[in-house]
Order: C-alpha cells, then structure tokens, then sequence
C-alpha cells in the first residue's frame, strides 16, 4: 500500500518515486513529471483508494464542489495537470469511488495525450487500453443491450473480428433491425441479427433463450450488458421493481436459461464459452449490511415500495455482481464456462437519461466514451491476451473476476467481507426461488449443472 502525506509536494515526490518502479521505462524517457502524475494512477488506483478509504466516515454523498477540491485538471499546452487529493482525512465512500472514477478517466486521457505526443514510444510501451484482436470466425455472440451505448460499441467491434453470428438483443425487433443495418454500414458486417427481449417481461427473456433451443443457435459468448438507471419507482409487468428486475432478475434468468447452450457450444467448439457480465464500480457506494437489508430477503426488500430508491442503480450493480460471483461459486470449477465481470468505467452514454445528471456534471467532463468504455467488454470476452499470459495471468484467472483498466481488479472491501459472503450466498439462493416459479426449467438446469 503506498500511503499518500497531506503535503502536495511530498506526496509527489512519493509518486514520481513510485512511477520510477513501476514505469522505469517512462521516467528513463524524461516525460513531464505531470504525467507521471497521471500514469501512477493508472498503476496505484487501488492504492490511492485504499489511502481514502482508510478515513471512510460516513456514506453521505457530497456536493459537486468539494468533489472538485479533490481532483482537478487543466489542459495547457498538451499537458494535463493532476492534482492528487492533499488531505484525504475525511473523505466517504461516495466521494472516494467518484474520485477513483474520476482519475481512470483522467489516466486515460492521459494516456491519450501520451500516446498522441510521444510517437518515439513504440507499442510496448503504450499504455492505452487497446481493442484485445482475436480470430471469431465461426463463433456466436449474443450482446444484450446493443442498440446504444456501450453495448453498441463493443457489438461494433465484434463485427470487426468477423464472427459467424453477432445476435443484438434489444427491446423491440425494429430497435435491433436498425442497429444491425448500422453495424454493417460502419463495419461492413453481415451477420448481425435482430432477437428482441424487453428485460422487464420475464416472458421475452424466456422466448429469447428458447429460441437457441428451436433454432438450433450454439452461443459461445453472452454480453448481459443492459442496464437502466432510475430514482423513480416503478414495477414491471411482473409485479418487481423495474431496475431490479432489469439489471438483476432478468439477466439472472437469461444466465441461467442459456447455460446448457454455452456448455453445449463449449464442447461443440472445443473451447471455453464466456459470459461478460457488465459491473459497475458503483458498487463500492453500497453494501447490503444485514441492519439495511435483512438476510436471504435482499431482493425483496429492495423491489418493496417502502425502500427508497436513492441508491438504487449501486444497489442493482452491486445485486448483479454478488449474482456473478456466486454463480461462478456454484460452476464446477473446470466447467468450459466462464463468467467475468468488467467495470467499463465513467462513459457518455445513454445509461442517465432518466435521471438527473448535475451530482455527474464535473465527472462526466472526465468520463470515456462509450466506445472506449466497450474495449473493457471485449477484453472481458476475449481475455486474457498475449501480454496478460506474459505476466503469468491465465484464463482460469478470469473465473467469477471483477475487471477494471482491462486487467483483475478486486470489487469493493465490502464484497470482500465475511458478511457479503453470506449475503451472496442468500442472494443466490432467493435468486433461484424466485426464477424457479418463473421457469420451471431453472430448477433442473441449476440441479444438472451447478453444484450446491
Ligand atoms: N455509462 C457508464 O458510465 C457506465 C459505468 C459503469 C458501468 N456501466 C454499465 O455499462 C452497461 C451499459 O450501459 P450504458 O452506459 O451503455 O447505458 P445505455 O446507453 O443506457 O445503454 C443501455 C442499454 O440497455 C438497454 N436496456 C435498458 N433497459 C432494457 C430493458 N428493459 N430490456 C432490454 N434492454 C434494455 C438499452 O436499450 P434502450 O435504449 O432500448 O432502453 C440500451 O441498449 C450497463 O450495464 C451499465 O450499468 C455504465
């Protein structure tokens, strides 16, 4: 852990050394100490964050100007100044995953900068995320959630990698008909496919995996990329609360549903099928502690009426995580499956259009675009590459992993605890009571394939 001092000028000097270890490459080529500043994050941002974390408090958000005394930038003859937080003493967790989110975008951008103004490095020495390459012909890949942002990006790129199959599962069959003709304006793809699913009707989910069944569609790589943020309570046709169902529920049935089908293409193919599940470092602002959600009732309390809705959209991301990892607890542990869980990062996209953006304003002028946040699911698709295996990181690395900055990442403290893992495993269990009377099937499949 690299413990960051009050004093500006002491801390970076810590960081300068700290770069000089881990980038030596960098240093030797005598780039600004600006950013150096910028790129020490990019290797210390789980340091920095446990240092903040260290003083946690309280969980109460904070406004847009102290947000803005911790992190600020300015663009000056190409050169972006980073200012670290001078006194972490009493920051929240709120305010520690804002600015943890803040600085991979202002890495990022730095890393842009870099890339752009230093054509002397050559690509090893880049430390851009690039668009992980790998040959998908004759492979089939279902993105859920492609008509727009993110998940439309990475449908892009998938394109690009030729598979046999790219299927878009959006709300409606027009919605996905006019992302197939756009992808194959952008990219020159043929082979996308418009298979509608409205995650708030359990019926169409159910409908959506049948048809690999009829059809006879193997499936090697499953996106469950949709989410939807809202403040407002509403219930879907299905008696849940809407986010809940959408981000959790839904894409926990379509896991299941389609688990005979990756296993089957797994051994069809010979390879290992995938599921990327889409997280959020938003789930560090939550926790389900047992006095705010009572035990093996979490989805229940949070789908009620009486429970307020301010944290909701960390709460469903922190639901779909837990629902990751226990799913993966419960996979044998050399099924040819994985199930991964990449965090995209702060990205412009449609995902606030029901909310209000102002508390996001000053992030939002940080954040990536969604197509440079979608490099972060197809490195969770395609992973590891050829520099992870370097570093000695291998595939079954990626078992029921949280990703960040396409590389394993650790999700927040509270996931890690005792506690969460009774949590976690309560979740799964009234996870599968509540889809088993939706569809009888998931009980059989989850007694065949997933252990107790
Ligand atoms: N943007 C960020 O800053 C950020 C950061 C971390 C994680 N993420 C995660 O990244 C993923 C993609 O988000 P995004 O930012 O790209 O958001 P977005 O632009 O709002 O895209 C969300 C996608 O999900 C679909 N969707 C929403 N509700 C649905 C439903 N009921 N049934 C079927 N599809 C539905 C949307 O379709 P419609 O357009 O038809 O509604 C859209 O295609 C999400 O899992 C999100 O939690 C985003």
């Amino acid at each position: 852990m690299l413990l960051l001092p009050t004093d500006a000028s002491q801390c970076r000097l810590i960081l300068h050394d700290f770069i000089a270890t881990v980038h030596p490459n960098l240093i030797s080529k005598k780039l600004r100490p600006n950013y150096s500043l910028g790129l020490v994050l990019l290797s210390a941002q789980s340091t920095v964050m446990r240092t903040v974390v260290t003083s946690t408090s309280s969980d109460t958000p904070q406004t847009n100007a102290s947000f803005r005394h911790y992190i600020t930038i300015r663009r000056k003859t190409n050169i972006l100044r980073v200012y670290l937080p001078a006194a972490p003493g009493r920051c929240t967790t709120w305010m520690t995953t804002a600015v943890l989110e803040a600085a991979e975008s202002v890495v990022y951008k730095v890393c842009d900068t870099l890339t752009e103004f230093n054509s002397q490095m050559s690509s090893e020495d880049q430390i851009n995320f690039p668009v992980v390459q790998k040959n998908l012909s004759g492979k089939i890949i279902a993105v859920i959630g492609a008509n727009t942002g993110i998940g439309l990006e990475a449908a892009k790129h998938f394109a690009r990698m030729n598979p046999a199959k790219l299927i878009l599962g959006c709300r409606t069959y027009e919605k996905g008909k006019n992302t197939a003709s756009l992808i194959e304006k952008e990219t020159g793809f043929t082979n996308a496919e418009s298979w509608p699913i409205e995650l708030e009707d359990f019926s169409t989910v159910r409908a959506f995996a049948e048809r690999f069944e009829k059809e006879d569609v193997l499936l090697d790589i499953l996106i469950n990329n949709a989410a939807v943020g809202l403040n407002k309570y509403t219930k879907t046709v299905d008696g849940w609360e809407t986010s809940v169902q959408v981000n959790h529920l839904s894409l926990a049935l379509l896991t299941i549903l389609l688990l005979p089908r990756l296993l089957e293409t797994a051994k069809s193919h010979s390879h290992v099928s995938r599921i990327v599940s889409v997280s959020s470092k938003t789930h560090f602002w939550t926790t389900f502690k047992e006095e705010r959600m009572p035990f093996n009732q979490v989805i229940h309390t949070l789908s009620s009426s009486d429970t307020p809705m301010e944290h909701r959209y960390p709460d469903t991301k922190l639901l779909s995580l837990l629902f990751e990892r226990a799913f993966n607890q419960h996979l044998p542990s050399n099924a040819p499956l994985i199930i991964d869980a990449p965090c995209p990062g702060l990205c412009i996209s449609d995902l606030r259009r029901h909310i209000d953006e102002t508390p996001y304003a000053e992030a939002l002028k940080l954040a990536r675009t969604a197509e440079e946040g979608s490099r972060q699911l197809i490195y969770a698709a395609l992973a590891p590459t050829t520099q992870d295996e370097s570093k000695g990181i291998h595939l079954d690395d990626f078992r029921g992993a949280f990703l960040s900055q396409t590389s394993i990442a650790e999700p927040s403290e509270w996931v890690l605890t005792e506690e969460a893992k009774k949590v976690q495993e309560g979740l799964w269990e009234e996870t599968i009571a509540i889809l088993a009377e939706v569809d009888p099937k998931v009980t059989s499949i989850v007694q065949k394939f997933l252990h107790n």
